[in-house]
């Protein structure tokens, strides 16, 4: 017997399996919530709130909430909207992201989420923080100045690669990614075809000797806004319903 179940999400019906998150029921509904630290490969984080909806009017965190029946669930009222472009103007602000010369530009999800919240301009003051790149690696860079801490890399190292290469260090404003190794990224194991490089979100993890491989134009969120792949889903039922 099926123990799938049924929930609400922005007033429609959709179905879910036990273990579920909402994020997750959401993706295989075509509904897309926003997400920064959740990767579908990694156990979820829930720092960046970036995910938060609203379950039965309360604020939870879609990546760490798990799908129950009955619950009813809304991503997108005005104040929901609100709060991401908040929290995506905030992690502008408080790294020094200049997306004209970063490797990533068009395939960053940071800056991804700023096209698709209508960020013009963010309203709180820049930080400037002073923070340091670490390229002694042969193949792998880190540049402190992009991270915006979602910690994917630490999860990826630990759980996926079997590294631990990468940890957290430093509280507030202080915190920042450190290394397993005393004299930096390249005392460490870690290797270009890590997924703790691959799943890094923003241009903080990168591969040398690989810039500007996909010319700008052609990278994924130059062509697509974030989360379409998602919503295709939705859009493909719902012409598949109309053939019916
Ligand atoms: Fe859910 Fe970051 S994606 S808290």
């Amino acid at each position: 017997m099926s123990k799938t179940f049924t929930l609400t999400i922005d007033n429609t019906a959709v179905k879910a399996e036990p273990g579920w998150t909402i994020l997750q029921a959401a993706d295989a509904a075509g509904v897309y919530i926003p997400r920064l630290c959740g990767h579908k490969d990694l156990v979820p984080h829930g720092s960046c709130r970036v995910c938060t909806v609203l379950v039965n009017g309360r604020p939870q965190s879609a990546c760490t909430t798990p799908a129950t029946p009955g619950m009813v669930v809304d991503t997108a009222t005005d104040e929901l909207k609100e709060h991401r472009k908040r929290l995506i103007e905030m992690l502008f602000v408080e790294g020094n992201h200049f997306c004209m010369f970063c490797e990533r530009s068009g395939g960053c999800e940071l800056q991804a989420l700023g096209y698709r919240f209508g960020m013009l301009s963010p309203r709180y003051p820049y930080q400037f923080p002073v923070r340091e790149v670490d390229a002694s690696h042969p193949d792998v860079m880190v540049d402190r100045n992009r991270c915006i801490l979602c910690g994917r890399c630490v999860r990826a190292s630990r759980d996926l690669d079997g590294r631990s290469a990468f940890q957290f260090v430093g509280r507030g404003p202080e915190k920042r990614i450190a290394f397993n190794a005393a004299d930096g990224l390249g005392g460490t194991d870690i290797e270009a075809a890590d997924r703790a490089v691959e799943v890094c979100p923003v241009g903080a993890i990168l591969r040398k000797r690989e810039g500007y491989r996909v010319p700008i134009g052609q990278r994924p969120y130059d062509r697509d806004p974030i989360g379409s792949d998602i919503e295709a889903k939705a859009a493909a039922a719902a012409g598949a319903g109309e053939e019916d």
